[in-house]
Order: structure tokens, then C-alpha cells, then sequence
């Protein structure tokens, strides 16, 4: 085995730290926490009986294996501060949920040091019980000549549990994710906004409810419990999701013409492009049935 056993997380009293802090001590690597609440590190390090250090260069200066997952404004000065406390042909990687500027940064180290740099999102948050199906984005930067040896053995390690490997490049990755994280985040945060808007009680209009609106309304509750700091920062440090707004401004624009002067054509034009843009995705069949499947679960919780 070329990866050692030593593992710090930066961040690991946070959600994500503590989902690798356990997959980690589970694998049988010995590891080490660092974050700036030593009250909060405490109680981290009890829960999942790991070990924490209060020195940012002494918890990574042993390390054969650097995490940092602390948030994305914070991650690209980070590797730049640890980059020269690393040890030779240490693997250094982030699990940021934007790419662009911690790619960046990653590139900057392994360019001055003789260490490993890899950026890892996983797409799950820190509700995860299991791993399996999941997908992980893997960014390749590079290091030394040990470097493909070493992130072999990590990605094996996270393949062993049946997460998904899918790799990609900063650009790609951030375009992507504006579309997949940040706009399903925009829509439910504006359609509560939106009811809000209106006076409405939510539990009033629940009454008046048919199964699209039921669903919708659990989705949008579920987003609305997590974490604001990082759903804000997935929109707003993306430049890619600003021109996604702008499309969207254009065509909510168009929707309002096209419902202003009852046209139906104009109607009809948008919902068919729609149709045939889903049309192209494999689970399309599947979706309606997946629908009345999640129906079946609410309307269970309702009856009990
Ligand atoms: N949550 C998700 O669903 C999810 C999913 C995929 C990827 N991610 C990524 O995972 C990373 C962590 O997210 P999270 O949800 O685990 O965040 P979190 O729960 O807020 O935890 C952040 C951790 O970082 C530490 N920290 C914050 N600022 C720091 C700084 N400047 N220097 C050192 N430590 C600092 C915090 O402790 P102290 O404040 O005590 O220092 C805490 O341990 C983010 O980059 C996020 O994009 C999150």
C-alpha cells in the first residue's frame, strides 16, 4: 500500500468532515482533525473516537493524506497556507462544491511542492447513511511520480463502497453544477418566496392540494432545512450560474408575454420543447411512475 495510514481532515467537525472523519477511521487510517472551535473539535473527535490538533502546520506537517473541507470561500487560501507544511508525496484534496478557483490553487502547489493534489465533490451532503450509488466528481491535477500509484488507491477505496467515479475539469464541473445544484436550489427557494409572497398559509393551501403541488412543496421544504451558507455560496461564487440567471430573466420574460396574450401557439411551443428535451434523458419512461411511487410514501405518512 503506497497511501499511509495518517489522514488529517481540515474541517473536521463540520458535516463532511465527519462523514470522511468516520469512512476513514472505518477503512483503519488514523485520523486527525483540525478546525478553529476547540469546543466543537471535542466534541467531534468524542463522537467518532479520532484525534484533533489545535496547529494547523503540526496537524499536517505527518500527514500522508490532507483533507480540507471547510467552505469553498475559505478552501483555495487554505491549500495555499498547508501547501508548505506538507510532507514529501503527501495527497492533498478538497471536496469543494465549486472547482474552478480551488483547481486552481491545487495547481499552484503541486507546481512548488513535491506533493499530490486531487479535488474530490461528492455529490451527497452530510446526511449520507450510505455511500452506495452515490456519485463523486473527480478533478485529476497532479504531483509527483507516485501520483497516478497513490490517487488509484484512494479512488479503489471509495469504488470498495460502491460510490460512483465520474471525472471531469474545472469548467465543465462548475457549468454543470450551476445547472444541477444551483438551480433546483433557486427554484424551491423562490417557490416558497413566491407563496410567501402571497399571504398565503402554507398549511391552508396544503388543504387545496393535488399530488404535483404535495411533492413540490416537500422538495422545497427539505432544501429549505439545510445548509444557507453553502447553498449561497454554490450561486453566488459560480460565475457560471450568472448567465444561467440572466437565461432564466429572458425566459421567464417571454412566459409572461406568452401568458399575457393568451398564446396558445407560444404555450404550446415552449411545453413541447420541454417534452422533447426530457424526452432524450434515460429515466424519462420511468418518471411518472417514480412520482406516483414518492405519492405512495406521502400519502402513507398522512394516513398514520
Ligand atoms: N454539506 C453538503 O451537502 C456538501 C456536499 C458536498 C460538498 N460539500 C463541501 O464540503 C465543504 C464543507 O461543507 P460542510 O457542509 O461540511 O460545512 P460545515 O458543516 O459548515 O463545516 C465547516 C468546517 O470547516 C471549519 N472551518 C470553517 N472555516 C474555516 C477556516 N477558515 N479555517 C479552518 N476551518 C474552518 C469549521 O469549523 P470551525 O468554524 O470551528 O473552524 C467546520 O469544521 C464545503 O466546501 C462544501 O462545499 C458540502
Amino acid at each position: 500500500m503506497i497511501l499511509g495510514k495518517r489522514i488529517t481532515i481540515i474541517g473536521g467537525s463540520g458535516g463532511m468532515g465527519k462523514v470522511f472523519g468516520k469512512f476513514f477511521k472505518d477503512h483503519g487510517f488514523e485520523v486527525t482533525f483540525y478546525a478553529r472551535n476547540e469546543d466543537k473539535l471535542k466534541q467531534a473527535v468524542i463522537e467518532l473516537n479520532v484525534h484533533y490538533e489545535l496547529s494547523l502546520e503540526k496537524s499536517v506537517e505527518n500527514a500522508d493524506m490532507v483533507m480540507i473541507s471547510i467552505p469553498i470561500n475559505s478552501t483555495p487560501d487554505m491549500i495555499r497556507k498547508v501547501g508548505p507544511f506538507l510532507k514529501k508525496n503527501a495527497l492533498i484534496f478538497d471536496v469543494t462544491s465549486l472547482k474552478y478557483a480551488v483547481f486552481n490553487a491545487l495547481t499552484e502547489i503541486k507546481n512548488k511542492f513535491p506533493v499530490n493534489c486531487i479535488s474530490l465533490h461528492p455529490m451527497f451532503g452530510p446526511g449520507i447513511s450510505d455511500m452506495k450509488n452515490y456519485v463523486m466528481m473527480v478533478l485529476k491535477v497532479g504531483g509527483t511520480d507516485q501520483y497516478e500509484l497513490v490517487i488509484n488507491e484512494l479512488l479503489e477505496l471509495f469504488r470498495s463502497v460502491g460510490l460512483i467515479i465520474t471525472e471531469t475539469l474545472p469548467e465543465i464541473h462548475d457549468k454543470r453544477v450551476a445547472l444541477t445544484l444551483g438551480v433546483p436550489h433557486m427554484f424551491n427557494i423562490l417557490f416558497l418566496n413566491l407563496l410567501k409572497s402571497t399571504k398565503e398559509p402554507l398549511n391552508e393551501l396544503t388543504r387545496f392540494t393535488g399530488t404535483t403541488f404535495l411533492l413540490q412543496k416537500v422538495f422545497a421544504e427539505s432544501i429549505i432545512q439545510r445548509e444557507m451558507e453553502m447553498f449561497g455560496e454554490i450561486q453566488m461564487e459560480n460565475q457560471e450560474f450568472l448567465k444561467i440567471l440572466e437565461l432564466f430573466e429572458s425566459l421567464l420574460h417571454k412566459y409572461k408575454k406568452i401568458i399575457e396574450e393568451k398564446n396558445i401557439i407560444g404555450f404550446n411551443e415552449l411545453f413541447s420543447q420541454g417534452l422533447d428535451y426530457s424526452k432524450e434523458d434515460n429515466h424519462f419512461h420511468n418518471s411518472y411512475n417514480y412520482f406516483y411511487e414518492f405519492m405512495k410514501i406521502l400519502k402513507k405518512e398522512s394516513e398514520n
